[in-house]
């Protein structure tokens, strides 16, 4: 299948929610993968209880894989589990991991836990769960909170994890690790010295932008450091999708924030996306067949993106350039390791 197999449908200008462009279960049927035909696979989703992550879950269910979710509130992720076992009752239950990840020690529990349940075995990791703005300033280890959050708990859970990525991979398919990152990367890089924002006084949209560009540098080294050893790293924009829970911590109700944007943004109406399109994305990055082998691609409308050409319309594909800097890359991962308190084994 070609890589670009939905690029005229993104082409053609979008219609707004619910239009042509395809749905996440668009996807895994265009692979022929409605079935048991991934019985034999793990798939674990961290942020898999609400948006975009619980309905990657769905879907990706749908293989048959043994599917794990995690989140914070472990009762919420049951009732996800729940509905999604209940539209496929021959399927194996969906597992709830609780894992905080204003808490690092939250991740080494959650990781341990599942690797506990899992056997060890884990052929996709999708790395999902993100707030747009925090309640709190400061993680429990004294990071700042959205840094903490978007960027470094998901780097610790892929730390503890790779071992197991690496242990699953075969020459069939390769494990993947799909990052889901955002357009909102553009509008900041990261600042090496200062990723708790002290200096300059702290800004919310500076640390929600930082935090997206440090997931896709994050992806990109990790291609770097285990793509020889069939392991990949993936990074996508889901498009936008409005109305979502991830909005709660922003000034305003959903429906006054929904008006400023479409003020904000022209274009938005036509291109934002439904969730069921919005998870298409990241379902295409866990499966496509096209895609297999390969790693250190950032995707975008279900295909692989390209430079942005408006980087102020986030609404619009595309990347901003700094998200391909190995230096910078190299020095995130090891100051990443630093934070986390983990050796640089490389
Ligand atoms: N929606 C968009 O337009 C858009 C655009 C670009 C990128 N994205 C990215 O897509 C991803 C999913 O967003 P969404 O719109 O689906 O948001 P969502 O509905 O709010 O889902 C976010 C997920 O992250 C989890 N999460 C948040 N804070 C957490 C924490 N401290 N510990 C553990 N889990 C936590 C949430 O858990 P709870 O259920 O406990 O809240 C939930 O499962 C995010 O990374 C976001 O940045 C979204």
């Amino acid at each position: 299948m070609a890589l670009d197999r939905y690029a005229a449908l993104h082409a053609s200008t979008p219609q707004g929610k619910g239009d042509g462009r395809p749905t996440a279960d668009q996807v895994l049927q265009d692979q022929d993968l409605v079935g048991n035909h991934w019985r034999d696979k793990v798939i674990l989703i961290a942020g898999g209880t609400a948006g975009l992550g619980a309905e990657s879950a769905r879907v990706l269910h749908k293989t048959g894989a043994k599917t794990f979710i995690m989140g914070r509130d472990g009762a919420k992720g049951q009732r996800v589990a729940k509905d999604i076992l209940a539209a496929n009752p021959d399927y194996p239950p969906v597992d709830v991991i609780e894992m905080d990840h204003n808490s690092l020690q939250s991740v080494r529990d959650g990781a341990a836990e599942f690797l506990k349940r899992s056997g060890g075995k884990l052929n996709v990791l999708m790395t999902n769960a993100g707030v747009v703005a925090s309640p709190v300033r400061k993680t429990k280890d004294g990071f700042e909170a959205v840094f903490g959050v978007n960027y470094l708990a998901p780097f610790l859970l892929v730390q503890l994890l790779q071992p197991a990525l690496v242990a699953s991979t075969t020459p069939a398919f390769h494990s993947r690790l799909v990052v889901v990152s955002s357009a909102g990367h553009r509008a900041s890089n990261i600042d090496p010295g200062n990723y708790n924002l002290e200096e300059d006084g702290y800004n919310s949209s500076k640390a929600y932008a930082q935090s997206k560009t440090a997931t896709i540098l994050m992806a990109n080294e990790f291609e770097r450091r285990y793509g020889g050893r069939g392991v990949h790293g993936l990074s996508l924009n889901p498009g936008v999708i409005m109305g979502m829970e991830i909005s709660r911590g922003l000034p305003g109700t959903s429906a006054s924030r929904r008006e400023q944007y479409y003020k904000m943004e022209p274009l938005l109406a036509k291109w934002e996306k439904s969730v069921e399109q919005g998870a298409a994305t990241q379902v295409w990055a866990s499966v496509a067949k096209e895609l297999e082998g390969k790693g250190g691609l950032y995707l975008d409308d279900v295909q692989v993106a390209q430079e942005a050409e408006d980087a102020g319309q986030y609404c619009l594909p595309g990347w901003k350039q700094w998200i391909w800097d190995e230096k910078v890359a190299a020095r995130l991962w090891k100051d990443s390791l630093n934070m986390v308190g983990l050796p640089d084994e490389n």
